[in-house]
């Protein structure tokens, strides 16, 4: 079976509209690969043709980090998506990774993502289609979820993967239908690793760095994926504690990252920082009642100057 390159077993998830190489680059920058060991591009979307090299490489960014970034490809033609992952490969991605969990309604409609959920034979198909383009030079991993409608196909979807030749799979525990909900059934895991002999990496509802090792201990799970929470906390992974002025130092650093790298406008920065505000519980920077009064914000250069005041304060 195919070697994974990962240095540890958490993970970062793959997240649409955040882990672009600026924000990944940030994590992997606080995390050593002790206590991260991977991450993934948001997904690359496979419609109409072959991606090129040029979007692979935007994907994966310049930065090399001793952690291996895998790319994420979401599509539903076999052929197209296997010429994508020899591209990816010929342009340096360490770990192929095929996206069948987006439950958008854009991926809906082009029978990709959450929609093979209800197809495992193309499941199938799509990844032993990809392992043949990629000829061992990379692994291929799955990231499925729990099911589509219910879960009572996730031994069957989990084999799928398997038979394909995945060399991990990673279960996101909820189901399409149950989109992005509070609750995550880890027991779900736990069947996933029952149903199959490859590695699987558990996902879904971890909050804190402890979380990792109890999901790892209940599971049975070989790795362990986190999303949101490293959106609130960019240092969950080490679970190293900050103090407020780290925290907002982080914010003030992502939306330079943002222009420099990306030249993005200050609204698409402000959007993008407000993103992780939603989310963001590091170094008590928004403390109780206060989330709505930093989302109220739209002028990027008040934002900030409240952040700067916050490093400024110490
Ligand atoms: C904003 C956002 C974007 C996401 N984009 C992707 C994606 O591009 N590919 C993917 O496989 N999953 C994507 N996901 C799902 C996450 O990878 C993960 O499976 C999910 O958030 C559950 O993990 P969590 O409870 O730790 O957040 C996304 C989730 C969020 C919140």
């Amino acid at each position: 079976m195919m070697e994974l390159p990962f240095t540890a077993p958490a993970l970062l998830a793959p997240m649409e509209g955040v882990t672009e190489p600026c924000f990944r680059d940030l994590v992997l920058r606080r995390n050593g690969p002790q206590h991260l060991g991977g991450a993934f591009t948001e997904f690359a979307r496979v419609s109409k043709e072959a991606l090129s090299r040029k979007v692979m490489r935007m994907h994966l960014g310049p930065n090399r980090f001793p952690q291996p970034v895998g790319l994420q490809l979401m599509g539903s033609d076999v052929e197209l998506v296997a010429r994508s992952a020899r591209t990816a490969v010929e342009v340096g991605a360490p770990v192929l990774d095929l996206n069948f969990g987006c439950p958008a309604k854009r991926a809906l409609r082009g029978c990709a993502g959450s929609a093979l959920l209800d197809d495992p034979p193309k499941i199938e198909r799509l990844v032993r289609a990809c392992v043949d383009a990629v000829e061992g030079r990379v692994p291929v991993t799955a990231k499925i979820r729990a099911g589509g409608e219910d879960d009572s196909r996730l031994e069957e979807l989990a084999r799928a993967a398997e038979n394909g030749g995945a060399a991990m799979l990673t279960v996101h525990c909820r189901t399409r239908k149950e989109g992005y909900r509070d609750t995550a059934d880890w027991e779900r895991l736990r069947r996933a690793v029952g149903a199959v002999s490859i590695p699987v990496c558990g996902n879904g509802g971890m909050e804190r760095y402890e979380d990792v090792a109890r999901m790892m201990r209940e599971t049975g799970c070989r790795y362990a994926m986190i999303g949101r929470a490293a959106l609130g906390d960019p240092w969950v992974f080490s679970g190293r504690t900050v103090g407020r002025a780290e925290a907002a130092g982080f914010l003030i650093e992502y939306d330079a990252e943002l222009f420099e790298r990306r030249a993005m406008t200050e609204k698409g920065r402000v959007g993008r920082v407000k993103q992780l505000m939603q989310y963001w519980k590091a170094g008590g920077l928004i403390g109780d009642g206060e989330r709505e009064g930093w989302l109220r914000e739209v002028e990027r250069e008040r934002l900030m100057g409240r952040l700067v005041e916050v490093v400024r304060a110490g």
